[in-house]
């Protein structure tokens, strides 16, 4: 699939991001057919076996979905690999993959060629996502086909860098499929993200406040209640910088404005029963962007008012 195909079978040009747990079949479908590409970590599926009953049943329904709306096809969806030497499901979820088909992989920390490789070999893009130029660069010559800029206030493993400075910095050298990542939570960030130079946008937090995401339902209330100043940049909790809420840290004991350093070898992506769900479970992550969530509701109806606020955005920025 080319960046072209992609952009036109889209609603809007969002991306919905995989969220460690919380993104699973529901959310994903509900985002496909809204419009927008749904995603999830094949991690989420525990064990590995049950990635192989995650992709038959969204590939069913997507199918389903466009014979019964041959007018208005479901978007494309994408799965998540963690490239992480501590990741011993890598092979077994990237066979998985090859056997689905899987439109689009998204690669998290680690780049590799003969990853690229296998996905182009089925007809599949790689995305990667990166916090910087130097990790752009260096996914490009590994032949990932676009990339994912994860600026400051992103919510999970976040970057440090400002969204303008990561853009602008991509654009000098590299013209091919590149999201926006970070705090983007109404259409007119949608609409700013491509004026800045990105081709889609690349969401997760505001999912978590819907129905279908697999979250405790204190944690979307958090996410509802929150805002941007609730948000704690940290690496105690996997090794690796993340934003999380305030108000999961306190409920955990831990001071928020007083932790301590993280470790990096901590950081555990493993099959089995490593700590990092329980780190997640309890240490709510999210974004910055999350002060404009005001309710839960269907992924449907959040991505109508995403895209009615895009059109509003466009409209008012053409008037100028
Ligand atoms: C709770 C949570 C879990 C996440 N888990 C993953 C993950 O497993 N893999 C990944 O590549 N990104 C993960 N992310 C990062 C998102 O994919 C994305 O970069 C981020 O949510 C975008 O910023 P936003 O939350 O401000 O919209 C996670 C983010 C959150 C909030």
């Amino acid at each position: 699939m080319t960046l072209p195909a992609l952009l036109s079978s889209l609603r809007i040009p969002v991306i919905g991001s995989p969220l460690f747990i919380i993104s699973g079949p529901d959310l994903v479908i509900a985002q496909c057919k809204a419009g927008i590409v749904g995603s999830f970590p094949a991690l989420n599926a525990r064990p590995q076996a049950l990635l192989d009953e995650w992709l038959h049943r969204i590939t069913e329904e997507l199918a389903a979905h466009n014979r019964a709306h041959p007018d208005r096809p479901a978007a494309p969806f994408a799965v998540n690999q963690i490239v992480h030497k501590s990741n011993d499901r890598l092979e077994a979820d990237l066979a998985t993959c090859a056997k689905w088909q899987v439109p689009i992989v998204i690669t998290s920390l680690g780049a590799r060629e003969d990853l690229n490789t296998a996905v182009h070999g089925w007809g599949g893009i790689t995305l990667h996502d990166v916090i910087d130029d130097r990790f752009a660069r260096k996914a490009i010559e590994k032949g990932a086909d676009g990339l994912i800029a994860v600026a400051a206030g992103a919510g999970g493993h976040a970057g440090r860098l400002s969204p303008f400075a990561i853009v602008q910095e991509i654009r000098q050298w590299f013209t091919g499929p590149l999201a926006l990542s970070g705090s983007i939570a109404t259409g007119d960030a949608v609409l700013a993200a491509q004026a800045m130079g990105a081709d889609l946008a690349y969401i997760g937090s505001p999912f978590i406040a819907t129905d279908e995401a697999n979250a405790d339902p204190a944690y979307k209330d958090g996410i509802v209640a929150g805002k941007a100043s609730d948000i704690i940049y940290s690496n105690l909790f996997t090794g690796v910088h993340g934003n999380y809420l305030r108000q999961s840290i306190e409920t955990a004991g831990l001071d928020p404005d007083n932790l301590p350093d993280g470790d990096l070898k901590t950081m555990n992506f493993g099959g089995g029963n490593s700590a990092k769900p329980k780190a997640w479970k309890e240490i709510w992550g999210s974004g910055q962007g999350i002060g404009v969530v005001d309710r839960i509701e269907p992924v449907a109806a959040r991505i109508d008012r995403l895209a009615a606020q895009y059109d509003a955005a466009r409209a008012r920025v053409l008037a100028r």
